[in-house]
């Protein structure tokens, strides 16, 4: 299978020929430590794939995008692969849990247009204000929907349907499916894929808010 075209630029991640690249294995390393810190918040022990990145970045319209916010960015993978995609003038506010990831995305992705906010999810709306961003285009989620506790999930639900613009998308990236259970009562119905090259195989489900 070829590497995707489209990626983190070099020296952030991946070699031309898509080895693994110094930056690469210290995300890694700092992700699993994440992970044996606390294994329900981060909900997986490796980063997400090159494969998952870039069907993330198609299915949440990123190229399109001009405000778009990232829930649980970890060690910065999907993160730097948005910023990649996203056109020029776009921002995006990434909003992290874990102070050591929230510390090492300060460290290793310098971007004017990233805004990091530490903090959960439950507070995008307080953060979209805090850096008087609009209504986001697109929000791109990691965060474990099955292993956080259920009022938290169905808060960040309700908080993702309405601050999200009409017409604006929320994309999950989830091992189960417990997302669809909090999200489907705010957005209706999901696209549900797989994406089957990663470390596990995951499923992506993509809602598009509806004008009233
Ligand atoms: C599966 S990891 C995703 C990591 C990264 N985006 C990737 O794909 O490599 C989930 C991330 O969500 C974060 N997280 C969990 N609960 C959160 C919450 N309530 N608010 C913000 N981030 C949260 C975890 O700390 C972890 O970094």
């Amino acid at each position: 299978m070829n590497e995707p075209r489209a990626g983190r630029p070099i020296g952030q991640g991946t070699l031309p020929n898509g080895n693994l690249a110094i930056g690469q294995l210290r995300d890694s390393f700092e992700f699993l430590r994440g992970f044996v810190r606390n294994p329900a918040q981060v909900g997986s022990v490796v980063p997400s794939s090159r494969w998952l990145e870039q069907r993330l970045v198609r299915q949440a319209g990123i190229r399109e995008a001009r405000t778009v916010v990232e829930l649980g960015p970890g060690t910065g993978g999907t993160t730097a692969a948005l910023l990649q995609a996203m056109p020029g003038p776009a921002r995006l506010l990434a909003i992290e849990l874990d102070p050591d990831f929230h510390q090492h995305l300060r460290a290793s992705l310098p971007d004017p247009r990233l805004l990091l906010e530490l903090g959960s999810a439950e507070r995008i709306a307080d953060c979209l204000a805090a850096h008087h961003l609009p209504a986001p285009d697109a929000i791109v989620s990691g965060i474990p929907f099955s292993t956080m506790p259920p009022e938290v999930s169905d808060r960040i639900a309700a908080a993702v349907a309405r601050v999200l613009r009409p017409g604006g998308r929320f994309v999950a990236y989830q091992v189960r499916a417990h997302v669809a259970g909090f999200v489907t009562p705010y957005l209706g119905e999901p696209d549900k894929q797989w994406e089957m090259v990663n470390v596990p195989p995951v499923r992506v489900f993509t809602w598009v808010k509806q004008p009233h």
